[in-house]
C-alpha cells in the first residue's frame, strides 16, 4: 500500500471508500499498470491515502469524503495506457475526461469529485483548474504518487 499509512490510516480510508473499492468497476483497475509494477487501482489508493494524510497533518479542513473519493476516482480511465491500440493519443491529457465519464456512469459522485477528477493533471490541462480545496490537493497527492511509483517501484521484491 503506501509508505506513509499506519494500518489505522488504511482501515479508515477503507471505511469511507468501502462503497467504492470493492464494486467489480473499480476492481477493473486491478487489470492495469500504471507505473513501475503498480496497477492503477493500487496507485488510486495511495493517491486516496496520501490525500487524506495531507488533509489532516496539514489541518486543511477539507470535505474528506469527497476528497478520499475523488482521489480513488482520479484515475477510473479502464483501459491500459500503454498499449496504443487500446486509448487515445495524448492520453496524459485525455485520460481525467475518461474517467469522469465513468465515475459519472458508475457511481454517483458530487461537484467536488467530479473537479478533483478532471483537474488532477492540471497544470498539463491548463483550462481545467483545481477548483475547491480538495481538488489542489489530489493535484499534488497525484503527482508525488506518480513519481514516487515511476522512480522507486519498478520491481517488486
Ligand atoms: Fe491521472
Ligand atoms: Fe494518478
Amino acid at each position: 500500500m503506501n509508505p506513509y499509512a499506519s494500518v489505522h490510516n488504511t482501515k479508515q480510508l477503507r471505511a469511507i471508500l468501502r462503497e467504492l473499492i470493492y464494486t467489480k468497476e473499480a476492481l477493473r483497475m486491478k487489470q492495469f499498470i500504471q507505473h513501475g509494477q503498480i496497477s492503477t487501482y493500487e496507485h488510486c489508493l495511495r493517491v486516496a491515502l496520501l490525500s487524506y494524510l495531507i488533509n489532516r497533518r496539514l489541518n486543511l479542513g477539507a470535505d474528506e469524503a469527497s476528497l478520499v473519493r475523488g482521489a480513488f476516482l482520479h484515475d477510473f480511465y479502464l483501459y491500459d495506457w500503454h498499449d496504443p491500440a487500446q486509448h487515445p493519443r495524448l492520453h496524459g491529457f485525455y485520460h481525467p475526461a475518461a474517467a469522469l465519464a465513468n465515475a459519472r456512469k458508475y457511481f454517483s459522485v458530487n461537484k467536488k469529485e467530479c473537479n478533483i477528477i478532471e483537474s488532477h493533471m492540471w497544470p498539463l490541462t491548463i483550462t481545467i483548474l483545481p477548483r475547491c480545496r480538495e481538488a489542489f490537493i489530489v493535484c499534488l497527492a497525484d503527482k508525488w504518487c506518480s513519481t514516487q511509483e515511476t522512480l522507486f517501484c519498478r520491481h517488486r521484491p
